[in-house]
């Protein structure tokens, strides 16, 4: 499936997952509340985890979708937005999808309170629709994320280099939510172990190489297609892969450049972005960590042998593609 077809088989999806959401948020007596969920959900996210949701139910379930789909999808949505709320305020990030971020218009206070509610929201919603099972998986991966950022506080503070360190960030804060979207499709549809398992292991390497694809964009992305500023992590003092592996391989002028640059303040750190990109671009960093990308998507991938060929199965194939591929 090519990735046009892809869009446009995911455009009348994206349509209904956010009806389900202004449906679910209608209720809302706060009005400043409203406020921040509208813009911290219907400000031109991907839905990437509610669609995973979706087709994998559809997957497992040979076409038919349990009643209850679209309601149990948004509450990835929902962890979703709540993570970046708070991420946001936590990496002191002024620009989000584009636009001002949520902090950045309203303040840390009320936009931590505005997350908290849609994690609340989110639970519901599992647990209504699908019951302890998914209350199980949403648990763990909102569990997994927390530690996840706490390991990435300190890992920048000890300047921890290991690879399988910062691999085990990626699992816990991008990993476990797209593995557990993945996972309660296919639990609402009635999977088999296996092929719950599988839907699990086909969700965790999307989100792997999708946190390394979105780590590559933030030293190379557009910022007119990411909605975020470039260099954010090199800003605040986030080693992630491709600078890694440049450390890994610099000799030289580069190695010692890249050696000092992580003791300066964040803002001087900040203004050597050009010739960051450039050590990193010549020791490999970033075709290494686009190498890792695509073998994650073809683990990902292969997971879904496991299945008969069906239109759901094509769009996780071409989800998995599009991972790897894209700008924003
Ligand atoms: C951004 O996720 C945050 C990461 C986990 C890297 P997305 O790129 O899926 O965010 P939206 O919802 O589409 O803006
Ligand atoms: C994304 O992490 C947020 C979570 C996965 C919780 P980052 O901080 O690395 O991503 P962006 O660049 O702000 O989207
Ligand atoms: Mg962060
Ligand atoms: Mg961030």
């Amino acid at each position: 499936m090519k990735q046009s077809e892809l869009l446009a088989t995911l455009e009348p999806e994206t349509a209904k997952i956010d009806a389900a959401m202004r449906a679910d948020l209608a209720g809302i007596g706060s009005p400043p509340l409203l406020e921040i969920l509208e813009h911290a959900i219907f400000n031109g996210g991907k839905r990437i985890r509610p669609a995973l949701t979706i087709f994998a139910a559809s997957l497992s379930g040979a076409g038919t979708l349990p009643a209850d789909t679209y309601r149990l999808a948004i509450a990835f949505e929902y962890l979703h937005a709540a993570s970046l709320l708070h991420d946001d305020v936590i990496d002191h990030a002024d620009q989000r999808r584009g636009n001002a971020s949520a902090n950045a218009l309203w303040g840390n206070s009320t936009v931590i309170l505005a997350g908290d509610y849609l994690h609340a929201r989110a639970f519901l919603l599992a647990g209504t629709t699908a019951g302890a099972q998914c209350l199980d998986l949403l648990g763990r991966a909102t569990a997994a994320m927390v530690e996840a950022e706490f390991l990435q506080m300190d890992t920048a503070r000890e300047a921890n280099r290991a690879e399988d360190n910062y691999f085990a960030i990626l699992r816990g804060k991008t990993g476990a939510l797209i593995a557990a979207a993945a996972e309660a499709g296919a639990v609402l549809a009635g999977a088999s172990a296996r092929q719950r398992a599988a839907m699990r292991t086909y969700g965790g390497n999307l989100g792997l190489a999708f946190q390394l694809v979105d780590d590559l964009l933030d030293y190379l992305g557009d910022p007119r297609l990411t909605g975020k500023k470039v260099g954010n992590d090199l800003h605040e003092g986030r080693m992630t892969l491709p600078l890694l592996i440049a450390l890994r391989q610099a000799e030289g002028e580069d190695r010692s450049f890249l050696e000092q640059i992580l003791s300066l303040k964040s803002d001087d750190r900040a203004a050597q972005l050009e010739r960051v990109r450039g050590a990193i671009e010549r020791n490999g960093g970033f075709s290494a960590t686009r190498d890792q990308a695509a073998e994650l998507i073809r683990t990902a991938t292969a997971e879904l042998e496991l299945f008969p060929p069906s239109p759901a199965r094509q769009v996780l194939a071409a989800l998995a593609a599009y991972v790897l591929a894209r700008k924003k």
